[in-house]
């Protein structure tokens, strides 16, 4: 399939560009690299290297599509989505509400596994973080088990938070744990971070809080399900449940990008000298971070940044961010 290669940095300047002049291929999702994105795309695009590439998706895909779509509702169809487990949640926009359920049955049809297709409904919201889902095609369930890193994750993907596009980061952070730690992750959700550095780190123990009970009740699950000893998840507010734990950490995770700053003192109480506090926020490109750092230096001028991390991005310009810091 022809592609075009692209820098990362130039990514989303070079998409909207593509999709302006009809010129990207909606049904073969991006590739990345470490340093380049690869866009599949439909015709000539002057003044970018073209290579050839294979995508994940069925090219001829592109006319079952056309049987059912006009040429501009085409054009809108998204060029990402998610797989969690065997569900696919994709994000359509207002103008193919009328296709959906034609859309989802052929995305049914090219792609292998998938057994439901689901639309989002709104956006993340409430303490919980969660979803709202409608069902566009395949069975009638929202339980899944994903599978991440080699670990099983069974989540119901409507009443619990969890987004596939972190797996990266989860191991980015077991990779810094070579101690035998004490590790504490607040807003644990179904337990993917617990997981995660349960099997590829040397903590010695990984306490989970979480204020769902719905996914509490899989992060119990999963944590059997993988056969994990070193990990025990305890359901309510870290507020509450924290300071009856009587524990101390040498690591903290705050995995709650909107409201994790409201936390920091929260964590600066218990965790260990020298311990890592892994703070996670919203930011744009410009400012990365700097209001995090702020509420860091404002409750703790003395602390020490010690990295600050891209690790996702979820719209045009918007990323979520992680500033590893020590108090
Ligand atoms: C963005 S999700 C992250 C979940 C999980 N760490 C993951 O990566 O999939 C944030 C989680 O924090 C939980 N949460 C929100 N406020 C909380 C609180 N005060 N105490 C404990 N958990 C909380 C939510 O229910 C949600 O599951």
């Amino acid at each position: 399939m022809k592609a075009i290669k692209v820098p990362l940095k130039e990514a989303e300047k070079v998409k909207s560009l593509l999709i302006k002049q009809g010129l990207l291929c909606r049904v073969c999702p991006p590739i990345k690299d470490s340093k380049y994105i690869y866009f599949a795309i439909n015709g000539r695009v002057p003044g970018f290297t073209q290579v050839e590439k294979r995508f994940n998706k069925i090219v001829s895909s592109d006319s079952l599509f056309l049987k059912g779509l006009t040429k501009k509702e085409y054009s809108l169809l998204p060029t990402s989505y998610d797989l969690i487990g065997d569900i696919m949640i994709l994000d359509l926009p207002e103008e193919l509400s009328k296709k959906s359920k034609f859309i989802a049955e052929t995305y049914i049809k090219i792609l292998k596994g998938i057994k439901v297709v689901a639309d989002k409904v709104g956006i993340h919201h409430g303490v919980f973080r969660t979803q709202d889902l409608k069902i566009l095609s395949g069975e009638k369930r929202k339980i899944t088990t994903h599978i991440e890193n080699g670990l099983r994750m069974k989540l119901n993907v409507e009443t619990c938070y969890f987004s596939p596009r972190l797996s990266t980061d989860r191991i980015d952070v077991a990779s810094q744990i070579k101690k035998p730690e004490q590790v504490l992750v607040m807003f644990s959700g179904v337990a993917p971070y617990p997981l995660v550095i349960s099997k590829y780190s040397k903590a010695k123990e990984i306490i989970g809080i979480e204020i769902n009970p719905e996914a509490h009740k899989f992060a119990e699950e999963n944590i059997k399900l993988n056969k994990l000893k070193n990990i025990k998840v305890y359901q309510g507010d870290v507020r509450k449940v924290l300071p009856k734990l009587k524990m101390n950490f040498d690591r903290i995770l705050m995995p709650l990008p909107r409201s994790a700053e409201l936390f920091l003192d929260l964590a600066l109480e218990y965790i260990k000298p020298n311990g890592i506090i892994h703070l996670y926020g919203f930011s744009d490109d410009l400012q990365l971070a700097e209001s995090y750092v702020r509420a860091i230096k404002n409750l703790d001028n003395n602390a020490k940044i010690l990295k600050i991390r891209k690790c996702g991005q979820f719209a045009p310009r918007k990323f979520r961010i992680r500033v590893d810091f020590s108090p």
